[in-house]
């Protein structure tokens, strides 16, 4: 009878749901962005990115849901840096300890972070390439897809570019113009690209890196 009422209990035990709950309980989007490594290189809430990583901070969900899957997958690998890597290693290195689960709660999180105030450069632009920058974008046709200013994209798949860092903006566009990146949806913006000259990315990528949405 004792034996029939333990064992009774043990079931009872091991069944509870809110037992194990705790445990299962799936990571919010801000615990999977401090305890996986995302801040370390993308820096606080997304808005702070060390070198020259992006900011993800006010960023399109539905954007950074592909590229994290795509650069995940191999997909993306972007430009190869100073040491023979690719530009996207460090961050594929870490992805197989995120669940499908942790990469679209991340995602959601980073999309609802305020933008950072850009970063300034050094020396400071000057003002004809903000305006050749500026003037540009206007006229390789950038704007139907990133809008005005880069700061709201016009399809919700597409990224802001406003307030980048200069050198990744500068990195992404020679790496779509000529190839290096061909995941998502890059290929409709290549006859785009393909127009903008290298003097005309190092202006876009001088002017819309300087560009603030962390204000309204
Ligand atoms: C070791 C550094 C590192 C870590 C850790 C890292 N990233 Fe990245 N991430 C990068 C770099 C560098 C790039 C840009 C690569 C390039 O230049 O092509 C990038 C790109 C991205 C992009 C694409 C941004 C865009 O505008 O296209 C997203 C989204 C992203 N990271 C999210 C995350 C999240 C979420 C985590 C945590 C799970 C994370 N990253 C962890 C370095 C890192
Ligand atoms: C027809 C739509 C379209 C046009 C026009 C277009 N782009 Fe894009 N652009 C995209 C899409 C879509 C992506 C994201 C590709 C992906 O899915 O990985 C992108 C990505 C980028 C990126 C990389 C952003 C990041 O966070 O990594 C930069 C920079 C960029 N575009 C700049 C430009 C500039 C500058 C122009 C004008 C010369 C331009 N684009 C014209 C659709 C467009």
């Amino acid at each position: 009878m004792n034996r029939v009422k333990l064992a009774g209990l043990v079931t009872l035990v091991v069944l509870w749901p809110g037992l194990t709950q705790a445990q299962d309980a799936p990571l919010t989007g801000e615990q999977v962005y401090k305890t996986k490594g995302c801040m370390a290189c993308h820096g606080s809430k997304g808005a702070k990115p060390i070198l020259t990583y992006p900011a993800l901070a006010g960023q399109s969900e539905k954007y950074v849901l592909q590229q994290i899957n795509d650069i995940k997958s191999g997909k993306r690998v972007g430009a190869v840096d100073e040491t023979g890597h690719p530009a996207t290693q460090g961050m594929a290195d870490i992805l197989h300890i995120l669940s499908d689960a942790d990469i679209a709660a991340v995602s959601k999180y980073v999309a609802e972070q305020k933008p950072g105030a850009p970063k300034p450069l050094d020396p400071p632009a000057a003002a004809a390439d903000l305006e050749a920058g500026a003037a540009a974008y206007k006229k390789l046709g950038c704007v139907t897809c990133h809008g005005v200013d880069g700061k709201k994209a016009t399809v919700p798949i597409y990224p802001v570019l406003a307030g980048l860092n200069r050198d990744y903006l500068h990195r992404q566009m020679v790496a779509i113009r000529d190839g290096g990146r061909t995941s998502g949806q890059s290929k409709l913006m290549v006859p785009f690209a393909k127009k903008a000259d290298d003097a005309a990315i190092a202006a876009i990528s001088t002017w819309l890196s300087q560009i603030d949405r962390s204000t309204p």
